[in-house]
């Protein structure tokens, strides 16, 4: 008797943006203590995942000849951890082929590799038809890395802890977005060393409380939301990456509401008053030379979802 093979399935997985970023000090295990408010954007990977006896990783699109295809591709993790805890024989190598479509900046500052990891969770939950919620999936999430349960989950939502702990925030109405992607990554280890670096030298000043932000979101006033944008980490960026001073600039100049540097960096998010205004200010800023592309998005969208399908956890 022939085995069935299930069909591939397909997650599309948004990219993140911190609307606020309060870096506290380093903790025994090196991370550092966050209060964050993240939001997810209509930027996104598509991930596929398909039962094979020839297992393998492949990437397009974004990174693509850069980003690693074997066991260190933190997608292959999750697909390891995922097989773990669903007790399946060939855990440490699962029977699977993992392809991403990317579409998010790699190393980038807006989490494009842990929403791979986010993906391919809920397409192997899907593909294997394993009986297991979100929120048990954001466990196994939480410990593949700070930002994979915000992918899985999306919208808008308070992060505290290592950014992992989450809770929903309500946001009102729909913010326009425009992304402008560096010609190269930066490294989040390294941008966190730098905010402790600078701050050894009793700079700079840290952003404010989170509660301004939330009620900005609530409104849904893009205008309130501008004045608040705050991230700690903005700086240390900065200080790597002296350009992105110019980038940060232009793109105030050609009409968004405001910017900033997008987690650690260095891609920049524009707020823009709405849809139209998101559109004209993306096509200013890819004339002014400061980046090596720009994209327009907006948020909030949901987390890892199933494309075509609304069986999954
Ligand atoms: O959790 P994730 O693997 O994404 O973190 C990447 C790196 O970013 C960590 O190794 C750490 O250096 C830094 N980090 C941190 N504090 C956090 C999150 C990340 O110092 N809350």
């Amino acid at each position: 008797m022939l085995a069935v093979v299930p069909p591939p399935v397909t997650v599309r997985v948004p990219a993140k943006v911190n609307l606020h970023l309060a870096v506290g000090d380093p903790r025994a295990d090196g991370f550092h203590e966050l209060v964050t408010v993240f939001q997810a954007l209509s930027l996104t990977d598509e991930v596929t995942v398909a039962a094979t006896d020839e297992p393998g990783l492949e990437v397009y699109g974004e990174g693509e000849g850069t980003v690693p295809t074997d066991a260190t591709n933190l997608a292959w993790r999750a697909a390891r951890e995922l097989a773990a805890y669903a007790g399946r024989p060939d855990d440490d190598d699962p029977k699977v082929r993992i392809v991403l479509r990317k579409g998010i900046p790699v190393a980038g500052g807006m989490a494009g590799g842990s929403a791979d990891a986010a993906a391919t969770l809920v397409g192997l939950a899907s593909l294997w038809k394993l009986d297991i919620t979100r929120d048990e999936l954001a466990a196994i999430a939480g410990k593949l890395g700070s930002d994979v349960p915000f992918a899985l989950y999306g919208g808008t939502a308070l992060g505290t802890g290592r950014g992992e702990q989450l809770v929903p925030v309500l946001s009102r109405h729909t913010f326009h977005w425009v992304l402008a992607f560096d010609h190269k990554g930066l490294s989040t280890p390294k941008v966190f060393g730098e905010l402790d670096r600078l701050r050894a030298e009793g700079k700079p000043p840290r952003v404010g409380a989170h509660t301004p932000v939330v009620e900005a979101l609530a409104s849904g006033d893009p205008r309130q939301l501008a004045l608040l944008l705050g991230n700690d980490l903005q700086a240390a960026a900065v200080s790597l990456r002296p350009g992105l001073r110019r980038t940060l600039r232009a793109g105030v100049n050609a009409g968004a509401l405001a910017g900033c540097v997008s987690g650690s960096g260095p891609t920049c998010a524009f707020l823009c008053v709405d849809a139209q205004a998101a559109v004209e200010v993306a096509a200013e800023l890819s004339g002014a030379g400061v980046c090596r592309t720009v994209r327009v998005a907006h948020g909030p969208v949901p987390g890892a979802r199933v494309v075509g399908g609304d069986d999954a956890p």
